[in-house]
């Protein structure tokens, strides 16, 4: 007899959960993750892969538990006057939040975000034991600093999660609506900038407020703009005291020396590693502009990835671009998909295999 996950004595408060489940697909055009779809540089590959094989002779010591050299790297691409106590790294950024839940929320505890938003919010929220508890945003999907610090004010979380600008709908937050949510809470408040090197450079980082702000922290990836989402390379910046809190429960050695060495040798590259950005952004800009003209109804992105509605039936055209090669993302709001910029190539792929679907038949 097959045994069934209902069968084992799972924990009650994850029955019926349903786990993060982003098709992957061998397409020829995969859009559908927020990837940055370029590889990394020849000449920077080149130095990460020195950097690996330097710490490969040392692989038969645990690593540096602290990361050192890493986190001195992060806080010199940071700027913002920031210094390595501040900083902190895990695998993905997906990690980096889970430590943050498992320090501050966990049994009893609530996390807030404004929905729809990053969908693993509530799956590592629950996976500590904490109740998730949802917010709500206008129409177009942004939120203003009233309604944010009502909303909070309310719901009163023990962390809350504001994505800027937000995932799945690229919708931009300016730093008023953070302040208004700092000031509404005694809890942690997580401005999650995984997607922030799209924004126009003009745009002042949610970095500038953490100054006298000790429950403040910023999160960041270098999966999307370092084009680094196979190394799992996630930081963030906040008050060393807060640095301390998450020391607590991270398995000791959780950044591998392999690990590391690749992430600090990109971040010696930034500028080459970022060089990809300023097209990506014009890929997505065009995608807007494109599928305006076709009649659908794309929102204002701050990143590399396009929420468009208008759509009649996003299932069906989800499959008619799957039968043509291209995979993006029917994330469940009705009537809108989600599609990641990529290169030119692949950006024209899909626009040209969109245009090609009647999306009413
Ligand atoms: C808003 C947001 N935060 C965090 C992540 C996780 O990134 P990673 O774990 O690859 O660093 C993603 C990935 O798509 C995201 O969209």
């Amino acid at each position: 007899m097959t045994v069934r996950l209902d069968d084992l004595p799972l924990r009650d408060d994850l029955r019926g959960r349903k786990p993060y489940g982003a098709p992957q697909a061998p397409l020829p055009v995969a859009l559908n993750v927020n990837e940055n779809t370029h590889p990394v540089p020849e000449e920077v590959a080149d130095d990460i892969l020195d950097a690996i094989a330097l710490a490969l002779r040392e692989v038969n010591r645990y690593p540096d538990r602290e990361f050192t050299g890493l986190r001195e790297a992060f806080a010199g691409y940071l700027g913002h006057g920031l210094t390595r106590d501040q900083i902190w790294a895990a695998n993905g950024s997906n990690e980096v939040l889970q430590h943050i839940l498992q320090a501050f929320a966990g049994p009893g505890r609530t996390a807030f975000g404004f929905s729809p938003t990053y969908s693993m919010y509530p799956l590592l929220t629950r996976g500590t034991g904490a109740e998730w508890r949802e917010g709500e945003r206008e129409a177009d999907f942004s939120v203003s600093a009233v309604s944010a610090a009502e909303q909070v004010g309310e719901a009163r979380p023990d962390v809350v999660f504001l994505c800027s600008p937000n995932n799945p709908t690229g919708t931009p937050m300016t730093l008023d609506v953070i302040e208004a949510v700092y000031d509404a809470t005694d809890g942690i408040v997580i401005v999650d900038e995984a997607y922030h090197e799209f924004a126009p450079h003009d745009v002042p980082s949610a970095l500038t407020l953490l100054p006298g702000r000790e429950r403040l922290v910023v999160s960041r990836t270098m999966s999307k703009a370092f084009a680094f989402a196979g190394a799992r390379v996630g930081y963030l910046a906040a008050d060393p005291a807060f640095i301390d809190a998450l020391r607590l429960v991270r398995l000791p050695y959780h950044l591998s020396a392999l690990t590391q060495a690749a992430a600090t040798a990109a971040l010696g590259h930034a500028d080459t590693m970022l060089a990809m950005v300023d097209d990506i952004v014009v890929q997505r800009d065009r995608i807007s502009a494109t599928l305006e003209a076709l009649g659908y109804e794309p929102y204002e992105s701050w990143s590399n990835f396009v929420l468009f509605g208008g759509v009649d039936e996003p299932a069906r055209v989800w499959e008619r671009l799957y039968e043509r090669g291209v995979l993006i993302r029917d994330i469940g709001i009705p009537h809108h998909l989600r599609v990641s910029a990529g290169t030119e190539e692949e950006t024209t792929a899909f626009l040209d295999a969109l245009a090609s679907i009647d999306s009413a038949s």
